[in-house]
């Protein structure tokens, strides 16, 4: 009997409402594949480019990258994971909005007991986008502690991870919100400082909490909107890390910009370029897991919403309602 799956397809790029509730068949794992039974689904800002067009995707697609849950069947070549293993993921092609899946197994990892199937759904694409981000994504000489980095969206899912993660590692974060609560819940979970993005200029803010010198690295996914700003921010040599549109993708611009401001660098980061390989895939979960496990990182999960109300959660994410990560649930 062909098994099926409620899975959330786009037909054509558009609103929220360009999501639809479907059953598809669900077969068996190919060579390097495994099947996996969800027990929850993360949502991210990547999801909704997807969804509207701004990352153009082959027609229909099965939306959503990162899940957790137990693998119910491994195909030929798999040694990593056995049936029965929990497990969680952040994955490339999309398609974690559904009940059960075949995907390919380099990037799945085995979730340790001691973390829940929601936490690990929540923090697997968001948790190792801050681990490549701070460790891995740095300004010429590193950072050492004490330095000052600027992150903005602090209160969001990646955001609240990386104020932590930033405290954790000695840094001084400095984290940028659209509402005093934000901020309030931004400085609750490490931010050094927090300004209010909304309300007052943070350049001129960071050149202050900083006496002028400004900060090592920007860490920018608003894009758009924050984009020259950011750039305002840094010290001579610094590093922009552009690496999110949630405002609107980056306008074209002269390279001769980032001398005139400082002979600055800048790079558009993308977390699937660190997770190429099983090898770096994995290293970087250790990595995650071991910071969550001690208790320096706790992965806050500011909504739920059931699988069938997805539109409803790409509303409150884009209308910047949400604050730390969102799941869905089955
Ligand atoms: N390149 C990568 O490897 C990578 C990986 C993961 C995530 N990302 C990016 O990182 C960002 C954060 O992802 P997330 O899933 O954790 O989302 P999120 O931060 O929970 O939500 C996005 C936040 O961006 C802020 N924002 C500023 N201007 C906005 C606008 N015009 N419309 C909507 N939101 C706006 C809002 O916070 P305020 O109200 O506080 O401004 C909003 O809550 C996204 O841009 C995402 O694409 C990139």
């Amino acid at each position: 009997m062909t098994q099926t799956s409620p899975t959330i397809r786009v037909d054509q790029p558009g609103g929220a409402d360009a999501m639809h509730l479907v059953d598809l068949p669900v077969g068996e794992p190919g060579p390097g594949q495994i099947r996996i039974r969800h027990h929850a689904i993360g949502l991210n800002f990547i999801d909704v480019y997807q969804r509207s067009g701004l990352y153009p995707q082959n027609l229909p697609v099965q939306l959503g990258m990162e899940a957790a849950g137990v693998v119910d069947a491994v195909g030929q070549g798999v040694t990593h994971l056995q049936v029965g293993d929990r497990a969680a993921y952040a994955s490339n092609p999309p398609g974690s909005y559904c009940e059960r899946r075949v995907m390919p197994a380099t990037c799945v990892c085995k979730l340790p007991d001691a973390i829940s199937f929601e936490t690990g759904a929540a923090m697997m694409l968001k948790g190792l986008t801050a681990q490549y981000l701070l460790k891995k994504t740095q300004p010429q000489g590193g950072l050492q502690p004490g330095d000052f980095v600027l992150f903005h969206a602090a209160a969001g899912g990646v955001g609240l991870i990386a104020c932590q993660w930033a405290k954790a590692m000695g840094l001084q974060l400095i984290g940028t919100a659209g509402s005093a609560e934000k901020c309030a819940l931004a400085l609750e979970n490490g931010a050094a400082y927090a300004i209010n993005y909304a309300a007052e200029d943070f350049a001129a803010r960071v050149k202050e909490i900083t006496g002028g010198q400004g900060v090592k690295v920007v860490y920018d996914s608003v894009g758009k909107d924050t984009f020259e700003k950011s750039l305002d921010c840094l010290r001579p040599f610094g590093l922009l890390a552009s690496f999110g549109n949630a405002s609107g993708p980056v306008a074209p611009f002269a390279p001769g910009m980032l001398g005139a401001k400082g002979s600055l660098y800048l790079t558009r980061a993308t977390l699937f370029t660190h997770m190429a390989t099983r090898e770096s895939t994995q290293a970087m979960a250790d990595d995650l897991f071991a910071v969550v496990q001690s208790g320096q990182v706790h992965i806050h999960i500011g909504q739920r919403y059931p699988l069938n109300q997805v539109q409803q959660a790409h509303r409150d994410l884009e209308a910047r309602k949400t604050t730390g990560c969102t799941i869905l649930t089955l």
